[in-house]
């Protein structure tokens, strides 16, 4: 089973942006923690980020056909990107959305995701972790 990661707008800041809000954890560490997760899970991982919204739409429509499952931080793109929304769409691939923070205990403009209308989950507040178990799901939906 092949999973993407992808992190959208600013989380390549992971560790320096906002540590009270996104803890301590860097990019490249959150990297590694996915990777050993997927290797002792027996998943293969592709990881990407992008700062770009279409970057993260041709990464998307890049996954049908050779990928099973979704896991997609948008960053602020989750509360303004349609364009995201419809790639998700329009591959049908199983989707999970994460969100590092607790973003409907946030502003209330984090409260709205587009994303998240193509999603089978969303895991929201529970840290780095919640990558890690993003995976899991996927991993249990497919065996289901
Ligand atoms: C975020 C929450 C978003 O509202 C914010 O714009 C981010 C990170 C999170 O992981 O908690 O960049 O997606």
């Amino acid at each position: 089973m092949k999973i993407l990661v992808i992190n959208g707008a600013n989380l390549n800041m992971l560790g320096i942006r906002e540590p009270d809000l996104y803890g301590h954890t860097t990019y490249n560490d959150l990297c590694d923690l996915i990777l050993e997760h997927a290797l002792s899970r027996g998943v293969e991982v592709e990881l990407y980020q992008s700062n770009h919204e279409g970057d993260l739409v041709d990464k998307i429509q890049q996954a049908y056909g050779n990928t099973e499952g979704i896991v997609i931080n948008p960053g602020a793109y989750t509360h303004t990107s349609v364009a995201i929304l419809d790639a998700l769409k329009a591959v049908s691939i199983p989707a999970v959305e994460v969100h590092i923070s607790d973003v409907d205990a946030r502003e209330e403009f984090r409260k709205i995701s587009y994303v998240r209308l193509a999603c089978c989950a969303t895991i929201s507040g529970r840290g780095v972790q919640g990558y890690l178990d993003a995976i899991d799901l996927l991993i249990e939906r497919a065996q289901a």
